[in-house]
């Protein structure tokens, strides 16, 4: 019977030395420890011996499965190590592989641009109001002495969005709203959005406007006239003036329309400013003493100087962009350019 064991014992560690899984090995135990395992049997045949023999054996046959046992340990150990070795050879990152192109985002040239302009104000001292898009009746049009019957309450030029409320059509709103809570001296710039029932190569129903208001003791046209000058200077070259020419503006008085030297032929004349050398920049002027009173200023210490410029425009000539159209598109290989 000893005999029998021994070379059952071989036949297992060689089964279990060959398993190649771990469910092999599961099943092996099974077949050579469980209950009813051949192993198991020879336990039971401890009868058939002489009584004597039968300890010895009975050690024998538990050293036999203690072997096994170990066997078992061990084997499944190794399979282990080596499916976790498998495993991280399979998941292994190969560091050399080229990355995932990362496409660097272009900032907007009007983005750019309002930027530029901010930074410039900023450096003089300004400081940077908001307003809201949409506005009420009265900050839009009211409180800028715009009377009643003025053609741009016009419902073919504004946005109403209901009866007293309407998409803001300049920036020059914003004066207001921050008249009516500081006290002079005030020097803001507001860029924004702003909306008008326009549509074509030179104008979008959605443009930007940067609005500028000063108001201080002995503010006078002058200030305004070198801050003009001074503007497109940094915006456009120390050879581009600025003139302002009599207009008209509700909230203004005097006003003024401003034009700058056409930065492409420097004045002598071509396409893009029509052969005129000058190029409209926007409105501007002296704060009118009606919109002070409105507000609460007293008018007869302060006076103040405002003007508002479109932000496409000036982005526009800054880049060459000759249809405005193209900067509301949202077409990536327009945007690209200007890296
Ligand atoms: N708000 C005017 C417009 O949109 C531009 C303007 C004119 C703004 C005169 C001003 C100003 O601040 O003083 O046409």
């Amino acid at each position: 019977m000893i005999e029998e064991l021994k070379r059952l014992v071989e036949q297992a560690a060689q089964e279990i030395n060959q398993a190649a899984r771990q469910h092999d090995l599961m099943q092996l135990k099974s077949q050579y420890l469980g209950k009813k395992s051949a192993v198991n049997g020879f336990l039971q045949r401890l009868v058939e011996l002489p009584t004597a023999e039968r300890p010895g054996f009975g050690k024998i046959v538990n050293e036999a499965k203690q072997k096994l046992e170990a066997l078992l340990k061990s084997r499944l150990e190794t399979l282990k190590d080596a499916e976790y070795t498998q495993e991280l050879q399979s998941e292994r990152l190969d560091l050399s592989m080229p990355g995932r192109r990362f496409e660097r985002g272009v900032l907007h040239p009007i983005t750019q641009t309002w930027r530029d302009i901010e930074d410039l104000f900023l450096g003089l001292g300004f400081q940077v109001a908001d307003g809201p898009d949409v506005e009420d009746e009265y900050h839009n049009f009211d409180a800028l002495n715009t009377p009643q019957d003025h053609p741009a309450r016009d419902l073919s030029d504004t946005f109403y969005i209901k009866d007293d409320v309407l998409l803001r059509t300049h920036t020059s709103p914003v004066q207001v709203r921050v008249m009516e809570n500081t006290k002079p001296p005030i020097k803001i710039i507001c860029p924004g959005r702003t909306y008008r029932n326009d549509n074509d190569a030179t104008h979008s129903p959605c443009f930007h406007q940067v609005e500028a208001l000063v108001v201080d003791e002995g503010i006078s046209l002058a200030d305004l006239r070198d801050m003009l000058n001074h503007f497109a200077q940094e915006l456009f070259g120390p050879e581009i003036a600025v003139r302002i020419r009599p207009h008209f503006f509700p909230f203004t008085e005097p006003s003024a329309e401003m034009d700058m030297v056409c930065p492409k032929c420097l004045g002598s004349g071509c396409s893009l400013c029509k052969e005129t050398g000058w190029l409209e920049l926007g409105g501007a002027g002296i704060v009118d003493p009606n919109v002070f009173e409105i507000v609460g200023i007293d008018g007869e210490k302060y006076t103040g100087y405002a003007f508002g410029l479109g932000i496409d425009r000036i982005a526009m000539l800054r880049f060459g962009i000759t249809d405005m159209r193209l900067l509301f598109g949202n077409d990536v290989r327009f945007l690209r350019q200007f890296r």
